[in-house]
Protein backbone atom coordinates (compact mmCIF):
# COMPACT_ATOMS: atom_id res chain seq x y z
CA UNK A 1 0.00 0.00 0.00
CA UNK A 2 1.58 3.08 -1.44
CA UNK A 3 -0.24 6.22 0.19
CA UNK A 4 0.85 9.73 0.18
CA UNK A 5 1.90 11.74 3.25
CA UNK A 6 -0.04 14.47 5.39
CA UNK A 7 1.80 17.51 3.46
CA UNK A 8 5.36 18.60 3.56
CA UNK A 9 5.81 20.33 6.37
CA UNK A 10 4.22 17.83 8.43
CA UNK A 11 7.12 15.42 6.81
CA UNK A 12 9.55 18.32 7.52
CA UNK A 13 8.70 18.77 11.16
CA UNK A 14 8.25 15.31 11.79
CA UNK A 15 11.72 14.43 9.94
CA UNK A 16 13.74 13.20 13.49
CA UNK A 17 10.45 11.85 14.69
CA UNK A 18 9.97 8.93 12.23
CA UNK A 19 13.41 8.16 12.80
CA UNK A 20 13.86 7.97 16.30
CA UNK A 21 10.90 5.79 16.44
CA UNK A 22 11.11 4.98 20.20
CA UNK A 23 10.22 7.56 23.17
CA UNK A 24 9.36 7.55 26.81
CA UNK A 25 6.34 8.62 28.51
CA UNK A 26 6.60 10.17 32.11
CA UNK A 27 2.98 10.38 33.70
CA UNK A 28 4.68 12.40 36.90
CA UNK A 29 2.91 14.32 39.35
CA UNK A 30 0.93 14.24 43.13
CA UNK A 31 -0.69 11.64 42.38
CA UNK A 32 2.23 9.29 42.52
CA UNK A 33 1.73 10.06 46.26
CA UNK A 34 -2.19 8.20 46.54
CA UNK A 35 -0.03 5.67 44.04
CA UNK A 36 -3.20 4.65 42.26
CA UNK A 37 -2.72 6.07 38.94
CA UNK A 38 -3.40 9.63 37.95
CA UNK A 39 -7.59 9.36 37.90
CA UNK A 40 -6.96 9.27 41.82
CA UNK A 41 -9.22 12.41 42.25
CA UNK A 42 -12.21 11.34 39.96
CA UNK A 43 -12.34 7.42 41.03
CA UNK A 44 -11.25 7.37 44.38
CA UNK A 45 -14.20 9.70 46.10
CA UNK A 46 -10.63 11.72 47.65
CA UNK A 47 -11.76 14.92 48.72
CA UNK A 48 -10.33 18.11 47.09
CA UNK A 49 -9.03 19.20 50.50
CA UNK A 50 -7.28 15.86 50.54
CA UNK A 51 -5.90 15.95 47.47
CA UNK A 52 -4.59 19.99 47.43
CA UNK A 53 -2.96 19.14 50.88
CA UNK A 54 -0.33 16.61 48.76
CA UNK A 55 1.23 19.23 47.17
CA UNK A 56 2.20 20.48 51.20
CA UNK A 57 3.77 17.16 51.62
CA UNK A 58 5.32 16.90 47.57
CA UNK A 59 9.39 16.56 48.06
CA UNK A 60 10.52 14.11 45.78
CA UNK A 61 14.44 13.88 46.83
CA UNK A 62 15.34 11.22 44.89
CA UNK A 63 14.95 13.29 41.53
CA UNK A 64 17.39 13.36 39.43
CA UNK A 65 17.02 14.51 35.62
CA UNK A 66 19.65 13.68 34.74
CA UNK A 67 19.69 10.20 36.15
CA UNK A 68 15.98 9.91 34.32
CA UNK A 69 17.39 11.19 30.70
CA UNK A 70 20.05 8.54 31.36
CA UNK A 71 17.96 5.17 31.57
CA UNK A 72 15.96 6.76 28.72
CA UNK A 73 19.16 6.90 26.61
CA UNK A 74 20.22 3.28 27.65
CA UNK A 75 17.05 1.90 27.09
CA UNK A 76 17.87 3.20 22.87
CA UNK A 77 14.87 5.71 24.00
CA UNK A 78 15.50 9.05 21.98
CA UNK A 79 12.77 11.29 23.00
CA UNK A 80 10.90 12.00 26.24
CA UNK A 81 7.21 13.32 26.28
CA UNK A 82 6.47 14.48 30.20
CA UNK A 83 3.53 15.70 32.04
CA UNK A 84 3.81 19.10 32.49
CA UNK A 85 0.34 18.56 34.08
CA UNK A 86 -2.30 16.02 34.06
CA UNK A 87 -6.03 16.54 34.21
CA UNK A 88 -5.35 17.24 38.16
CA UNK A 89 -4.46 20.50 36.85
CA UNK A 90 -1.08 20.27 39.17
CA UNK A 91 1.73 22.30 37.53
CA UNK A 92 5.15 20.46 37.37
CA UNK A 93 6.66 23.79 36.02
CA UNK A 94 7.05 26.51 37.30
CA UNK A 95 3.90 28.42 35.88
CA UNK A 96 3.65 32.00 36.54
CA UNK A 97 -0.06 32.26 36.23
CA UNK A 98 -1.17 29.85 39.47
CA UNK A 99 0.06 28.74 42.77
CA UNK A 100 -1.51 25.19 41.85
CA UNK A 101 2.39 24.04 41.04
CA UNK A 102 5.30 22.23 42.11
CA UNK A 103 7.70 24.87 42.74
CA UNK A 104 5.06 25.97 45.71
CA UNK A 105 5.72 22.29 47.30
CA UNK A 106 8.43 21.74 50.00
CA UNK A 107 10.66 20.49 47.11
CA UNK A 108 10.36 23.72 45.27
CA UNK A 109 12.37 23.02 42.24
CA UNK A 110 10.92 23.55 38.82
CA UNK A 111 11.72 19.54 37.44
CA UNK A 112 10.64 20.51 34.03
CA UNK A 113 13.28 22.99 33.78
CA UNK A 114 15.47 20.49 35.18
CA UNK A 115 14.72 17.78 32.75
CA UNK A 116 14.72 20.12 29.45
CA UNK A 117 17.95 21.16 30.54
CA UNK A 118 18.89 17.48 30.66
CA UNK A 119 17.61 16.76 27.45
CA UNK A 120 19.29 19.38 25.74
CA UNK A 121 22.29 18.16 26.81
CA UNK A 122 22.18 14.54 26.03
CA UNK A 123 20.54 14.83 23.04
CA UNK A 124 17.50 13.46 23.57
CA UNK A 125 14.21 15.21 22.09
CA UNK A 126 11.81 17.15 24.53
CA UNK A 127 7.72 16.27 24.47
CA UNK A 128 5.78 18.20 26.70
CA UNK A 129 2.56 16.40 27.60
CA UNK A 130 -0.42 19.21 28.82
CA UNK A 131 -3.73 18.19 29.55
CA UNK A 132 -6.48 20.71 28.54
CA UNK A 133 -8.40 19.05 30.69
CA UNK A 134 -8.16 20.88 34.27
CA UNK A 135 -10.48 19.54 37.23
CA UNK A 136 -8.71 22.32 39.57
CA UNK A 137 -9.69 25.49 37.74
CA UNK A 138 -12.52 27.02 39.24
CA UNK A 139 -13.23 28.06 35.81
CA UNK A 140 -12.69 25.21 33.88
CA UNK A 141 -17.00 24.08 32.99
CA UNK A 142 -16.95 20.81 35.13
CA UNK A 143 -17.99 18.28 32.33
CA UNK A 144 -18.79 14.67 33.30
CA UNK A 145 -15.07 13.61 33.28
CA UNK A 146 -14.89 15.69 36.08
CA UNK A 147 -14.56 14.82 39.74
CA UNK A 148 -17.45 16.87 40.51
CA UNK A 149 -19.75 16.40 37.86
CA UNK A 150 -21.77 14.26 40.66
CA UNK A 151 -21.91 17.60 43.23
CA UNK A 152 -25.04 19.18 42.42
CA UNK A 153 -24.01 22.56 43.89
CA UNK A 154 -20.39 22.36 42.15
CA UNK A 155 -22.15 21.95 38.84
CA UNK A 156 -24.54 24.67 39.52
CA UNK A 157 -22.11 27.53 39.84
CA UNK A 158 -21.00 29.86 37.55
CA UNK A 159 -17.81 29.05 35.55
CA UNK A 160 -16.16 31.26 33.03
CA UNK A 161 -15.10 28.86 30.88
CA UNK A 162 -13.10 31.14 28.76
CA UNK A 163 -11.34 32.64 31.61
CA UNK A 164 -9.80 28.92 31.89
CA UNK A 165 -9.03 29.06 27.92
CA UNK A 166 -7.25 31.74 28.83
CA UNK A 167 -5.26 30.57 31.00
CA UNK A 168 -4.26 27.41 28.92
CA UNK A 169 -2.99 29.21 26.91
CA UNK A 170 -1.07 31.16 29.15
CA UNK A 171 0.41 28.42 30.69
CA UNK A 172 1.12 26.80 26.74
CA UNK A 173 2.61 29.98 25.69
CA UNK A 174 4.48 29.71 29.28
CA UNK A 175 5.77 26.25 28.07
CA UNK A 176 7.31 26.99 24.54
CA UNK A 177 9.12 30.28 25.68
CA UNK A 178 11.18 29.45 28.71
CA UNK A 179 12.64 25.94 28.23
CA UNK A 180 14.38 25.84 24.89
CA UNK A 181 13.27 23.67 21.90
CA UNK A 182 10.62 21.66 22.80
CA UNK A 183 9.63 18.73 19.82
CA UNK A 184 7.02 17.74 20.62
CA UNK A 185 3.97 19.31 21.96
CA UNK A 186 1.45 16.16 23.11
CA UNK A 187 -2.10 17.65 24.11
CA UNK A 188 -4.64 15.55 26.52
CA UNK A 189 -8.33 15.17 26.27
CA UNK A 190 -9.92 12.15 27.52
CA UNK A 191 -13.50 11.82 26.35
CA UNK A 192 -16.27 12.25 27.11
CA UNK A 193 -15.56 16.25 26.53
CA UNK A 194 -19.28 17.69 27.11
CA UNK A 195 -17.70 21.61 28.21
CA UNK A 196 -19.85 23.77 26.93
CA UNK A 197 -16.95 25.45 25.26
CA UNK A 198 -14.01 24.03 23.42
CA UNK A 199 -10.09 24.81 24.07
CA UNK A 200 -10.02 28.00 21.81
CA UNK A 201 -7.96 25.70 19.75
CA UNK A 202 -8.19 27.84 16.57
CA UNK A 203 -5.81 30.96 18.29
CA UNK A 204 -4.16 28.49 20.79
CA UNK A 205 -2.69 26.30 17.24
CA UNK A 206 -1.72 29.32 15.41
CA UNK A 207 0.28 30.36 18.63
CA UNK A 208 1.83 27.34 18.78
CA UNK A 209 2.94 27.49 15.40
CA UNK A 210 4.01 31.10 15.76
CA UNK A 211 6.83 30.32 18.95
CA UNK A 212 7.95 27.41 17.64
CA UNK A 213 7.52 26.08 13.83
CA UNK A 214 9.08 22.99 14.53
CA UNK A 215 7.02 21.54 17.69
CA UNK A 216 4.63 18.53 16.57
CA UNK A 217 1.82 18.42 17.63
CA UNK A 218 -0.49 16.06 18.44
CA UNK A 219 -3.94 15.03 17.63
CA UNK A 220 -6.05 15.48 20.68
CA UNK A 221 -7.13 18.90 20.27
CA UNK A 222 -10.55 18.32 18.86
CA UNK A 223 -11.41 14.97 20.08
CA UNK A 224 -9.90 11.66 20.83
CA UNK A 225 -7.54 9.92 18.94
CA UNK A 226 -8.73 8.24 15.93
CA UNK A 227 -11.78 8.47 13.39
CA UNK A 228 -11.47 9.38 9.93
CA UNK A 229 -12.82 12.81 10.31
CA UNK A 230 -11.04 16.00 8.96
CA UNK A 231 -9.55 17.34 12.09
CA UNK A 232 -11.01 20.81 12.52
CA UNK A 233 -7.30 21.80 13.21
CA UNK A 234 -4.53 20.40 11.26
CA UNK A 235 -1.92 18.50 13.46
CA UNK A 236 1.25 16.37 13.26
CA UNK A 237 0.88 13.23 14.86
CA UNK A 238 -1.64 10.60 15.15
CA UNK A 239 -1.99 8.30 18.31
CA UNK A 240 -3.03 5.41 19.00
CA UNK A 241 -3.46 4.41 22.89
CA UNK A 242 -3.30 0.95 24.27
CA UNK A 243 -3.29 -0.87 21.10
CA UNK A 244 -1.14 -1.27 17.84
CA UNK A 245 -2.94 -0.20 14.95
CA UNK A 246 -3.44 -3.00 12.49
CA UNK A 247 -1.55 -1.47 9.37
CA UNK A 248 -0.22 2.04 8.90
CA UNK A 249 -2.12 4.55 10.30
CA UNK A 250 -4.46 6.91 7.88
CA UNK A 251 -6.71 9.84 8.05
CA UNK A 252 -9.11 10.27 4.67
CA UNK A 253 -6.82 8.38 1.99
CA UNK A 254 -3.34 10.11 3.48
CA UNK A 255 -0.52 8.17 5.64
CA UNK A 256 -0.18 9.74 8.83
CA UNK A 257 2.50 10.25 11.46
CA UNK A 258 1.45 7.96 14.01
CA UNK A 259 2.71 6.66 17.57
CA UNK A 260 1.44 4.01 19.97
CA UNK A 261 1.12 5.35 23.40
CA UNK A 262 1.50 2.14 26.22
CA UNK A 263 1.87 1.53 29.29
CA UNK A 264 4.61 -0.96 31.13
CA UNK A 265 1.94 -1.77 34.17
CA UNK A 266 -1.97 -1.19 33.95
CA UNK A 267 -1.49 2.47 34.94
CA UNK A 268 0.23 5.54 33.75
CA UNK A 269 1.02 7.10 36.91
CA UNK A 270 2.60 5.40 40.02
CA UNK A 271 0.64 2.61 41.21
CA UNK A 272 2.12 0.78 44.11
CA UNK A 273 -0.02 -2.24 43.95
CA UNK A 274 0.18 -2.46 40.20
CA UNK A 275 2.72 -4.95 39.33
CA UNK A 276 1.31 -6.56 36.43
CA UNK A 277 4.52 -5.30 34.26
CA UNK A 278 4.51 -6.26 30.58
CA UNK A 279 7.39 -8.84 30.05
CA UNK A 280 10.62 -7.15 28.05
CA UNK A 281 9.52 -10.02 24.92
CA UNK A 282 5.97 -8.04 24.87
CA UNK A 283 7.76 -4.36 24.53
CA UNK A 284 10.39 -4.88 22.17
CA UNK A 285 7.51 -7.16 19.84
CA UNK A 286 5.59 -4.24 19.67
CA UNK A 287 8.12 -1.42 19.39
CA UNK A 288 8.96 -4.25 15.85
CA UNK A 289 5.28 -4.36 15.10
CA UNK A 290 5.02 0.00 15.16
CA UNK A 291 7.80 0.53 13.11
CA UNK A 292 6.53 -2.47 10.85
CA UNK A 293 3.69 -0.15 10.23
CA UNK A 294 5.34 2.59 9.83
CA UNK A 295 5.15 4.30 13.18
CA UNK A 296 6.58 4.96 16.53
CA UNK A 297 6.04 3.60 19.92
CA UNK A 298 6.25 6.18 23.29
CA UNK A 299 6.22 3.55 26.35
CA UNK A 300 5.50 4.68 29.19
CA UNK A 301 7.13 4.94 33.23
CA UNK A 302 5.26 6.00 36.20
CA UNK A 303 8.00 7.25 38.67
CA UNK A 304 6.94 7.54 42.42
CA UNK A 305 6.57 10.12 45.20
CA UNK A 306 10.09 10.01 45.49
CA UNK A 307 11.31 10.74 41.92
CA UNK A 308 12.04 6.84 41.75
CA UNK A 309 11.59 5.19 38.20
CA UNK A 310 9.57 1.83 39.00
CA UNK A 311 12.99 -0.47 39.24
CA UNK A 312 10.47 -3.06 37.61
CA UNK A 313 10.21 -0.07 34.33
CA UNK A 314 14.02 0.19 34.74
CA UNK A 315 14.67 -3.63 34.37
CA UNK A 316 12.93 -3.81 31.31
CA UNK A 317 14.28 -0.61 29.97
CA UNK A 318 17.86 -1.64 30.64
CA UNK A 319 16.90 -5.23 28.54
CA UNK A 320 15.44 -3.52 25.95
CA UNK A 321 18.69 -1.23 25.57
CA UNK A 322 20.75 -4.11 25.11
CA UNK A 323 18.58 -5.45 22.07
CA UNK A 324 18.19 -2.15 20.34
CA UNK A 325 22.00 -2.22 21.02
CA UNK A 326 22.20 -5.48 19.08
CA UNK A 327 19.49 -4.92 16.41
CA UNK A 328 18.31 -1.57 16.75
CA UNK A 329 18.97 -1.11 13.05
CA UNK A 330 16.33 -3.07 12.46
CA UNK A 331 14.52 0.16 14.40
CA UNK A 332 16.14 3.55 14.18
CA UNK A 333 15.85 4.81 10.64
CA UNK A 334 13.38 1.82 9.49
CA UNK A 335 10.01 1.73 8.50
CA UNK A 336 7.08 -0.28 6.70
CA UNK A 337 8.01 -2.92 3.99
CA UNK A 338 5.70 -1.55 1.00
CA UNK A 339 5.25 -4.28 -1.01
CA UNK A 340 6.30 -7.78 0.50
CA UNK A 341 4.14 -10.39 2.45
CA UNK A 342 5.90 -11.39 5.37
CA UNK A 343 5.94 -15.34 6.58
CA UNK A 344 3.16 -16.06 8.91
CA UNK A 345 4.13 -15.17 12.16
CA UNK A 346 6.91 -12.43 11.00
CA UNK A 347 7.05 -9.16 10.71
CA UNK A 348 9.21 -6.94 8.33
CA UNK A 349 10.95 -3.30 8.83
CA UNK A 350 12.52 -1.94 6.01
CA UNK A 351 15.49 0.29 6.01
CA UNK A 352 16.59 0.77 1.95
CA UNK A 353 17.60 -2.28 0.46
CA UNK A 354 17.85 -3.36 3.79
CA UNK A 355 14.75 -5.76 4.69
CA UNK A 356 14.97 -7.26 8.06
CA UNK A 357 12.24 -9.99 8.99
CA UNK A 358 11.28 -9.99 12.24
CA UNK A 359 10.39 -13.73 13.66
CA UNK A 360 8.29 -13.49 16.56
CA UNK A 361 7.02 -17.42 15.91
CA UNK A 362 10.79 -19.15 15.88
CA UNK A 363 10.14 -21.70 13.59
CA UNK A 364 12.56 -24.05 14.16
CA UNK A 365 15.00 -24.82 10.66
CA UNK A 366 13.25 -23.68 7.73
CA UNK A 367 11.07 -20.49 6.99
CA UNK A 368 9.91 -20.05 3.30
CA UNK A 369 9.74 -15.89 2.32
CA UNK A 370 6.99 -15.63 -0.45
CA UNK A 371 8.18 -13.18 -3.05
CA UNK A 372 11.93 -13.25 -3.03
CA UNK A 373 13.13 -15.35 -5.83
CA UNK A 374 16.03 -13.48 -7.50
CA UNK A 375 15.74 -10.95 -5.13
CA UNK A 376 17.70 -12.11 -2.44
CA UNK A 377 21.60 -11.44 -2.35
CA UNK A 378 22.19 -12.32 1.08
CA UNK A 379 21.00 -13.21 4.28
CA UNK A 380 22.30 -13.26 7.79
CA UNK A 381 21.46 -12.93 11.82
CA UNK A 382 21.03 -9.16 12.40
CA UNK A 383 22.69 -9.73 15.79
CA UNK A 384 25.99 -11.20 14.78
CA UNK A 385 26.64 -11.17 11.34
CA UNK A 386 26.54 -15.08 10.40
CA UNK A 387 25.01 -16.32 7.55
CA UNK A 388 21.59 -17.79 6.89
CA UNK A 389 21.94 -20.06 3.96
CA UNK A 390 19.36 -20.61 1.63
CA UNK A 391 17.71 -24.01 0.52
CA UNK A 392 17.35 -23.92 -3.15
CA UNK A 393 15.25 -27.46 -3.90
CA UNK A 394 13.08 -26.60 -1.19
CA UNK A 395 12.21 -22.65 -2.52
CA UNK A 396 9.68 -23.11 -4.90
CA UNK A 397 7.92 -20.54 -7.52
CA UNK A 398 8.88 -16.71 -6.09
CA UNK A 399 9.47 -18.11 -2.54
CA UNK A 400 13.16 -18.69 -0.72
CA UNK A 401 13.36 -20.73 1.34
CA UNK A 402 16.23 -20.10 4.51
CA UNK A 403 17.85 -22.34 6.37
CA UNK A 404 17.60 -20.85 10.28
CA UNK A 405 19.64 -22.73 13.67
CA UNK A 406 17.40 -24.83 15.80
CA UNK A 407 17.26 -22.48 18.64
CA UNK A 408 16.09 -19.34 18.87
CA UNK A 409 18.70 -17.50 18.88
CA UNK A 410 17.29 -14.02 20.65
CA UNK A 411 14.36 -14.73 22.75
CA UNK A 412 13.37 -11.22 22.54
CA UNK A 413 13.16 -11.12 18.58
CA UNK A 414 15.35 -12.79 16.48
CA UNK A 415 15.71 -10.10 13.49
CA UNK A 416 17.22 -11.65 9.98
CA UNK A 417 18.58 -8.96 7.53
CA UNK A 418 18.10 -9.78 4.02
CA UNK A 419 19.87 -7.67 1.46
CA UNK A 420 18.27 -7.21 -1.81
CA UNK A 421 19.67 -6.86 -4.91
C1 LIG B 1 -5.61 8.00 28.92
C2 LIG B 1 -5.62 8.31 30.39
C3 LIG B 1 -4.81 9.54 30.71
C4 LIG B 1 -3.43 9.40 30.10
C5 LIG B 1 -3.57 9.18 28.61
C6 LIG B 1 -2.30 9.00 27.85
O1 LIG B 1 -6.39 8.87 28.16
O2 LIG B 1 -6.94 8.48 30.82
O3 LIG B 1 -4.74 9.72 32.07
O4 LIG B 1 -2.68 10.54 30.34
O5 LIG B 1 -4.31 8.01 28.42
O6 LIG B 1 -2.65 8.82 26.51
Amino acid sequence: MSLPYLPADVMERADWFVRDRLGMFIHWGLYAIPAVGEWVLKFSGLPYEEYRAFAKRFNPVQFDARQWVRIAQDAGMKYMVFTTKHHDGFCMFDNPHTEWKITRTPFGRDVTAELAEACHAAGMKLGFYHSLIDWMHPQYAICDNHPLWGDAKARAEKREHGQYIEYLHNSVRHLLTHYGQVDVLWLDFTPPMKTSEDWGAGELMAMVRKLMPKVLVNDRLDRHSGGNEAPKFPNDLSLAEQVLPSGPMTLQGRRRVWEACVTMNEHWGYAAADRSFKPTRALVRMLARCVGNGGNLLLNVGPDALGRIPKESVERLQQMGAWLGDQGQAIYGAGQEEELTPPPGCIYTRQGRRLFLHVLEWPYMWIRLPGLQGKLKFASLLRDGSKVGTIDWASTGQDVTLALPFDEPDGLDTVIELELG
